[in-house]
């Protein structure tokens, strides 16, 4: 499918009876990372992630047909009207982003000035862990939005809706299109990823060995505060980046490798791709111009932890980073135990106030009857 196919040409809201939609989308962790994109929103190399399970976004969109619409409707002279709420919080502040997006997708959902908009939003996750919530918090919002546009085009297929809903939430962060359906997904174009595309997230489409089943994903929270650097400027920073085309190649390279790593269930190639991967991710960060540091002191402690334990036990425990401090300690559910032991005796020491997160692959996003 291309971009074409997502524009909504013949729709007519104003038969729309006036209701409220609640989805429920989950937060993602990439394997191969995406750092990097061009035009808008589109990636400069393929990416591949696990959709977790407890890291979640509940977003309820409420829709009320403005009354003060013209007879002919004329979208480009009325104003978006929303109304935004976090955690029962009127959220002012979170506006602009909302209008940065809906401005951006408007041209294939031309019906959202025709409507007036309540938006409340909770987070699985606390505000300020650290965790970014744009992947759950976007695709929640862009699934709420198909879900009105089902109700003027009851005629679309669960094919089209899933494929334009990942396609809108990558237009509010790129991300966040890897967070609508299915338990690993993939983002970019790849010569051996069939369907895989720039412009929407694809569930991956070969079938997965039994030893990721249930993977678990625990999220050591090592810094709560905001990031000095925020992914859109990281992005920003892979434009003349030194290292650049060579980090591209390295990832599609990466794909290639761990699509057959999944299917085989190599645990070991896994742990390498995972953990080389993730270092990479903060290498262009520290080479890039200005340079920046997310890691912190206890991030790197936890990494060697992680080495010893593994070291010393023969665990397939391994980490990888996102673009912050936190660590995520990825292990097979047959060594739950052993190491839920290893992290609460000797890992949640460099956590802040010993927070942590257990989380494992989930299923997708689930449409909610509130
Ligand atoms: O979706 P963004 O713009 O927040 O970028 C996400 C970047 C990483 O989390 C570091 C990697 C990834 O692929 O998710």
């Amino acid at each position: 499918m291309i971009e074409t196919d997502f524009i909504l040409s013949t729709v007519d809201a104003s038969n729309t009876t006036d209701g409220s939609v609640t989805w429920r989308a989950p937060s993602n962790i990439a394997l191969v990372k995406y750092w990097g994109k061009r035009d808008i929103q589109l990636p400069e190399n393929t990416s591949i992630s696990f959709t977790l399970d407890a890291c979640f976004t509940v977003t309820t969109l409420a829709y009320t047909l403005k009354k003060d619409r013209p007879a002919q409707p004329d979208s480009a002279s009325q104003d978006f009207n929303v109304t935004f709420y976090f955690e029962d919080k009127k959220k002012d502040d979170f506006k602009p982003k909302i209008f940065t997006f809906f401005k951006r997708i408007e041209q294939f959902v031309p019906f959202l000035k025709d409507f007036n908009f309540v938006i409340k939003s909770r987070n699985s996750f606390p505000h300020s862990s650290g965790i970014a919530s744009s992947a759950s918090s976007m695709s929640a919002l862009a699934l709420c939005i198909m879900s009105l546009e089902k109700e003027m085009n009851s005629g679309i297929t669960d094919e089209y809706f899933y494929k334009k809903a990942s396609f809108l939430a990558r237009l509010g962060s790129g991300s966040a299109c890897r967070s609508i359906i299915g338990d690993v997904n993939v983002w970019g174009n790849h010569n051996e990823i069939e369907g895989s595309s720039n412009i929407y997230g694809i569930n991956f489409p070969y079938r997965f060995h039994k030893n990721f089943k249930n993977y678990q994903d625990t999220i050591l929270v090592v810094d709560e505060g905001e990031k000095q650097i925020s992914s859109s400027v990281g992005h920003q920073l892979m434009f003349n980046h030194p290292f650049a085309k060579q980090r591209f190649e390295q990832a599609n390279e990466n794909i290639s490798k761990i699509s057959k790593v999944l299917q085989s269930g190599d645990l070991k190639a896994f742990i390498a791709i995972v953990e080389s991967e993730a270092l990479s991710l903060h290498a262009m960060m520290m080479t890039s111009n200005p340079y920046f540091i997310l890691m912190k002191p206890n991030t790197l402690k936890i990494i060697h932890k992680i080495w010893n334990f593994r070291a010393k036990s023969g665990s397939n425990i391994c980490f990888t980073l996102d673009a912050g401090a936190n660590v995520h300690v990825l292990f097979p559910e047959n060594e739950k135990e052993s190491v839920n032991n290893f992290i609460l005796n000797e890992l949640i020491q460099f956590c802040q106030e010993n927070h942590y997160i257990c989380d494992r692959i989930g299923k997708g996003a689930e449409q909610l009857s509130i």
